[in-house]
């Protein structure tokens, strides 16, 4: 089964967009780092200061190869380090259409402003390390990108249709080229 999976830098909107774009397509909606938290029934922050980042980077690991397993189509949301680590990346290309929430730093920073639900982000100099996480992260998401949008810089409605028809056309070449090559 094909579904549609949001990536993109923490603060991207992947969580909200995902939830409206699930409801909006009549499909079930799994957010990674959320069904990491209620497994372990901790939050990621006490889970990164408990264990450590290696850990949490095992057990995102862990929940998308079950994801495998998913029965229902769903839009799947995951966390903005998990396409940096290579092994995941069989696993998002074989779960579906791989969609990328970009934000410029600027849209990001605003976001992320007196969050302090994000261990990566904590301490002094916030903007100095979205930019430059930015900057490491920018190209791998852009690489795993089937479809890539704009975040920020228009209405959710707007942004949900956008990614709707660029999945639909990006899924029907799929379908084309795997027909064309049985
Ligand atoms: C992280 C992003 C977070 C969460 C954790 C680490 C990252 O998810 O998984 O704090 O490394 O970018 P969001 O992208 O949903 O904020």
């Amino acid at each position: 089964m094909r579904h549609i999976v949001l990536i993109g830098f923490m603060g991207s909107g992947k969580t909200k967009t995902g939830k409206r774009l699930a409801e909006e397509l009549g499909l079930a909606f799994v957010d990674v780092d959320r069904k990491i938290t209620s497994e372990m029934k901790m939050s990621v922050t006490d889970i990164f200061n408990r264990f450590g980042e290696v850990f949490f980077r095992a057990l995102e690991t862990r929940a998308i190869k079950e994801l495998m397993e998913e029965e229902r189509r769903a839009v799947i949301s995951v966390g903005g380090g998990l396409p940096m680590q290579e092994q995941n990346h069989k696993y998002l290309k074989e779960l579906g259409t791989i969609v990328y929430l970009k934000g410029s730093a600027e849209t990001l920073q605003k976001r992320l402003e007196g969050d302090h639900a994000r261990p990566l982000l904590a301490g002094s100099k916030m903007d100095e390390k979205i930019r430059k996480m930015l900057q490491t992260r920018e190209p791998v998401y852009e690489k795993l990108a089937d479809v890539t949008v704009l975040t920020g810089s228009q209405p959710m409605k707007k942004l949900i249709r956008e990614i709707s028809v660029k999945c639909e056309m990006f899924e029907n070449q799929y379908y084309m080229k795997s027909n064309s090559t049985l």
